[in-house]
C-alpha cells in the first residue's frame, strides 16, 4: 500500500464521521455503540478502532487525555526511524485532528495476531536458549524448572532483550540490527511484548513503540 498523509486523513475522517453517527464518545471509549463493521482494541494506555471494511489505517487515541503523550511519542520516534532508514520496522503514524477534545492519530493497519508473533519468536528463542545452555531440546521440554527459567528470560521486559526483539534482530541485516538497537535504547522503547507487534505481509513490525515508564 502506498501510504500518504492524505489517505490516512481521509480514512480517519470517514471513521470519525461514522462514530459521530453512532453517538460514540471518545471520552468514554469503552461505552456506547460502534458501527457493525468496526472493531475496538486497547491496551493499558491506548484505544484502537479499526474499520474492517477499510483495514488500511486504524485510529488511535489515549485511554485518558494524559495518555495522548504515548501517541505523540510514536510520531516523534517514527520520524527518527525514517531518518535512520529504519521506518519499515515501525507502523506509520501521524496526528490527524482533534475530535471531542481528544487528539486522534492514524496508524498503518497491521495484522496484530499476538499468538502467531509469540509462537514464532518463542520457538526461535527456545532453540537459542537450549543451544546457549547446552541443553537437549527434547529433554529440556519435559523439565518444568528449565521451562520456567526460559520464560522468565523470554519475557524480560526490563530491557531490550525482550524475546520478540531478539527474534526480529535474527531476521534482519546486522547493520539494521545495530542501528535499530541504538534507536530503541535511545528512545527507551521497552515493553515489546508480543501484543505490541504485528505483520505487514511477512515483515514483523512494531505497532506500539511508545515504551513505558519514561
Ligand atoms: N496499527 C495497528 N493495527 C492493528 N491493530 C493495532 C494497531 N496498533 C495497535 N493495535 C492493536 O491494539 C492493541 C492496543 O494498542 P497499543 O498496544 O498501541 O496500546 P497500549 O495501550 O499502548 O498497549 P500496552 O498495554 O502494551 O501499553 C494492540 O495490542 C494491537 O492488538
Ligand atoms: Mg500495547
Amino acid at each position: 500500500m502506498n501510504i500518504t498523509f492524505e489517505l490516512a486523513k481521509e480514512r480517519t475522517e470517514a471513521i470519525l464521521e461514522k462514530l459521530t453517527e453512532c453517538g460514540y464518545n471518545v471520552n468514554e471509549p469503552f461505552e456506547g455503540n460502534i458501527p457493525d463493521t468496526f472493531s475496538i482494541d486497547s491496551g493499558a494506555c491506548r484505544v484502537v478502532i479499526i474499520d474492517e471494511a477499510h483495514p488500511d489505517f486504524v485510529i488511535k487515541f489515549g485511554c485518558s487525555e494524559s495518555d495522548e503523550k504515548y501517541c505523540k511519542r510514536e510520531v516523534e520516534i517514527y520520524e527518527e526511524a525514517k531518518k535512520e532508514g529504519l521506518a519499515k520496522y515501525f507502523a506509520w503514524t501521524q496526528y490527524i485532528c482533534e475530535y471531542q477534545g481528544r487528539g486522534i492519530y492514524a496508524m498503518e493497519y497491521l495484522d496484530c495476531d499476538e499468538e502467531t508473533v509469540d509462537d514464532r519468536s518463542s520457538d526461535y528463542c527456545w532453540e537459542l536458549y537450549c543451544e546457549d545452555n547446552d541443553l537437549d531440546e527434547e529433554k529440556a521440554r519435559e523439565d518444568w524448572d528449565i521451562r520456567d527459567e526460559f520464560w522468565d528470560s523470554y519475557n524480560d521486559s526490563t530491557d531490550h532483550t525482550y524475546g520478540v526483539v531478539r527474534y526480529l534482530f535474527s531476521l534482519i541485516s546486522a547493520g539494521d540490527a545495530v542501528k535499530l538497537d541504538q534507536l530503541m535504547w535511545h528512545w527507551d522503547i521497552n515493553d515489546m511484548h508480543a501484543g505490541n507487534w504485528g505483520l505487514r505481509g511477512k515483515q514483523l513490525v512494531m505497532c506500539d513503540y511508545a515504551g513505558y515508564g519514561w
